[in-house]
């Protein structure tokens, strides 16, 4: 049980930094969630037309869950898993903005790579490809982290099947508003700087 709690605590620290909200922040850009979706993310950072600051933010966004799980990892399987949930829970519901974070998809993937590298691959490919066919992040999102709990039942990791499946309906939760934008048509596409 402690190194749940540690693994949770921990990781919920490390996942609350809200990088996208920092860099644009520090960037001289004002408060990101008044621009585009709102969001803290990159994609969001991306509409401000700063494309550097969208790539640290995903960068810096997924590195935290992958030092987040890396760490714990040390302490053995169940405290990683704990820690990759903690940081992903800091990350959607970081105490410094009043619960108000991200919707989770880079913090994601570098949960994934932290625990289960081979599954990043999968992930990557279904992410790119549908976000070149459609230029929507948020679907490309929704179909990667769809089919993640999947390929890791596939790969015979039942634990962090259970974990993403747990991470994927969070997901889903923080990308309802995107949901109904996507069957109203109204979603607004990568490149696009508007919503
Ligand atoms: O990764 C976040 C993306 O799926 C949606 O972001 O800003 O378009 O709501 P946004």
């Amino acid at each position: 049980w402690r190194l749940i709690v540690a693994g949770l605590l921990g990781g919920y620290l490390l996942g609350s930094i809200p990088f996208g909200y920092l860099f644009t922040r520090l960037a001289g850009l004002g408060d990101i969630r008044s621009i585009g979706s709102g969001n803290i993310g990159a994609t969001n950072v991306l509409r401000t037309g700063r494309k550097g600051l969208a790539l640290a933010t995903v960068l810096a966004d997924g590195l935290k869950g992958t030092l987040a799980v890396l760490i714990a990892m040390q302490f053995g399987p169940i405290a990683a898993v704990s820690a990759g949930m903690g940081a992903f829970l800091g990350h959607l519901f970081p105490v410094w903005l009043k619960f108000r974070g991200g919707k989770g998809v880079a913090t994601y993937i570098g949960i994934l790579l932290g625990l289960y590298p081979p599954a990043v691959l999968v992930f990557a490919a279904i992410w790119i490809l549908v976000a070149y066919l459609t230029r929507y992040s948020s679907l490309a999102a929704l179909l990667a982290t769809l089919a993640t709990p999947a390929v890791l039942w596939s790969f015979d990791k039942p634990l962090l099947a259970l974990l993403f499946v747990a991470l994927t309906a969070l997901v889903y939760i923080r990308h309802w508003q995107n949901i109904i934008r996507l069957m109203a048509g109204t979603e607004s596409r990568i490149g696009a700087k508007k919503t």
